[in-house]
């Protein structure tokens, strides 16, 4: 399916999603090997990076050259915390594909300065050429990364403070208790997600119909931060069909 600004495919159900983009991820590693991939964390990718470890280790895909940038992580949480990010990328993809710490580029939620570690994460992006393919989510009130809904957003990578509905999709991380979600997180910027050469965002489940539809079918709104995405050149939605369950035609 198909729109004048967005390329929309429709999976019946997570587990065909995970695989049909897996293997496509892994076609384009074999091209390319040399990609710079933005990451994700979150439900969504879960399947997909667990696709991937799979396709790892029946040696059909090769992650030695691949440089990674994560989207976000907690503010004031060590990279060690078991609640981190990067604790949840270790566990879920980093592992399984053999990615080498060198590799791995990840905000640091213990610097001693939120301004200068989103400087220093920006400017590794740059000089790291750029991002090849952006992995995304997308929250149920159409967040990305961590830019959520407000009168104005960020372009660059900045420190952000989250939403309380944010914090408590967040709890499992922290034993499902939301008062441990911190209350702050870094996260690179609409400007820093837009500068990706292309762009793919996943939303499975009926809690992300209503956020797809509009930024699907909506106008471009801060409100909906996901609706920039629309300005994007090379865009691609890969839906379950819950989650495409606004805009089935
Ligand atoms: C996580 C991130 C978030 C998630 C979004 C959806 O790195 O950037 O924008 O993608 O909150 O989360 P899940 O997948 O848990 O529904």
């Amino acid at each position: 399916m198909s729109d004048s600004y967005l390329t929309i495919t429709v999976f019946r159900d997570e587990r065909e999603l995970a695989k049909s983009l897996a293997d496509r991820l892994a076609a384009d590693l074999a091209r390319q090997p040399r990609q710079v991939l933005g990451l994700a964390t979150g439900r969504t990718p879960v399947r997909l990076y667990h696709e991937l470890g799979t396709l790892r280790a029946k040696g059909r895909a090769d992650f030695s050259h691949v440089v990674t940038f994560n989207l976000d992580e907690f503010w004031g949480v060590s990279p060690r915390d078991p609640g981190s990010y990067r604790a949840f990328m270790d566990e879920h993809l980093f592992r399984r594909v053999e990615i080498r710490p060198e590799q791995i580029n990840f905000l640091r939620g213990d610097a001693p300065d939120a301004d200068q570690e989103c400087a220093r994460y920006d400017a590794a992006i740059a000089s790291a050429g750029g991002i090849d393919i952006q992995l995304l989510g997308i929250g149920t009130n159409g967040h990305i990364g961590f830019n959520e809904p407000a009168r104005e957003l960020a372009a660059r990578t900045h420190r952000v403070r989250l939403k309380e509905s944010t914090r408590r999709s967040n709890a499992a991380l922290f034993d499902g208790d939301v008062s441990r979600v911190p209350a702050e997180a870094l996260s690179m910027g609409m400007g820093s997600i837009l500068r990706a050469r292309h762009i793919v965002l996943i939303a499975t489940g009926k809690s992300k119909a209503r956020c797809v539809q509009q930024l699907v079918n909506g106008p471009i709104t801060t409100k909906l931060p996901a609706s920039f995405l629309q300005l994007h050149a090379s865009v691609e939605i890969f839906l379950d069909t819950a989650a495409a369950a606004g805009i089935a035609s």
